[in-house]
């Protein structure tokens, strides 16, 4: 079977959360270990300015971000990690794959259809605020997929109809002039994977019910003690699978560890404690990792230094494929 070329971005507006860790971050750290898999991971720092009109907080999240993953092991070798806006290749397709990309298919985007829904709902115009960046996302995000070759691509599942989009823009591509693209598949993390936040919705920025991934132990702590529960008392029976608590700590513990957490549960173990307990198993598999964050985000030259070499190796498949393009679509010089 041909190699597997994986390849995902992270949006530059947050910063990295426990539930980021969890469902996206950990496994695909894992994933990239693999002999049989080649990595792409960037900072998708143009998609940020579809979100965000704030340099301050795009500046800061994108360090925060290619800290987090550093520290948390991603192996910049192994891996081809880069930032996005260091690719002009990559605005350079946009161009070209909005001039392949329909619009009939670009209104169906759910982000862009929710964004004009949102405005109906208010009794607004349907454009209000509704940018050109917002609605053409998917063609941007599929330039960062093809531009690379990827066959998979990890996501969450709001995220598949864009991969499907890609995808749809590739075949369309090569049939108007050659078949210059790969076909990407959209690979969806196991529900398992979705923590669940403070408030026992899916762990999300949005709902502003997250617990920090390399804050303070002290944050660690509070936030852990803040995770909703009811009011039975120590001694009283509790549902493990019917807890944030306990799910977190499936999440976390081995599973034998998991089968003693959930026999605790069924005896009664006091909130508190399985609260502190938690804590502690998260801050040990979390504290060596917060220690090498805090010293990365004291380096930035270090993180800039990495990232460079990342665009160099990115651009060795991005130039390259681009003069694929150019060349398909009768750009360039006279000949
Ligand atoms: N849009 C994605 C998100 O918000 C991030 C992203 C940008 C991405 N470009 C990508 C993910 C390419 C996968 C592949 O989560």
């Amino acid at each position: 079977m041909a190699r597997q070329r994986v390849l995902t971005g992270i949006t530059t507006t947050g910063t990295p959360h426990l539930g980021n860790y969890v469902g996206a971050i950990r496994p695909a750290i894992e994933a990239s270990h693999s002999d049989s898999v080649d990595s792409f991971l960037f900072l998708a720092d143009y998609h940020a300015l579809i979100k965000s009109q704030d340099p301050a907080r795009v500046r800061q999240s994108s360090k925060e971000i290619a800290a987090t993953w550093l520290a948390l092991g991603l192996d910049p070798d192994e891996t081809v990690f880069y930032r996005q806006s260091d690719i002009p290749e990559i605005p350079e397709l946009t161009w070209v794959l909005c001039c392949n990309a329909a619009k009939g298919l670009m209104n169906r985007a759910h982000a862009y259809k929710a964004a004009v829904q949102d405005n109906v709902d208010a009794g607004n115009d349907p454009d209000l605020a509704v940018t050109m960046g917002l609605f053409s996302y998917p063609v941007l995000m599929a330039a960062d997929i093809l531009m690379f070759n990827a066959t998979k691509i990890p996501v969450g599942k709001d995220q598949i109809q864009h991969v499907e989009m890609a995808r749809d823009i590739a075949q369309r591509f090569n049939h108007n002039f050659a078949d210059v693209f790969t076909l990407p598949e959209a690979v969806v993390g196991d529900d398992a994977a979705v923590l669940l936040g403070l408030d026992g919705r899916k762990m999300s920025k949005s709902y502003n019910n997250t617990i920090p991934l390399f804050d303070t132990e002290k944050k660690l702590r509070k936030a852990i003690n803040k995770i909703n529960t009811n009011l039975l008392e120590p001694g009283q029976p509790k549902d493990p699978d019917d807890s944030t608590v306990f799910q977190l700590w499936s999440a976390f513990a081995s599973p034998a560890e998991t089968q003693r957490m959930r026999a605790d549960f069924i005896n009664g173990i006091a909130w508190g404690e399985a609260k502190k307990q938690l804590f502690e198993l998260i801050d040990s598999e979390l504290a060596d990792a917060r220690l090498r964050y805090t010293q990365l985000m004291d380096d930035p030259g270090y993180i800039e230094s990495v990232l460079k070499k990342g665009a160099q190796r990115a651009r060795q498949h991005s130039e390259p494929l681009m003069k694929k393009v150019r060349d398909a679509i009768g750009i360039g010089p006279i000949l």
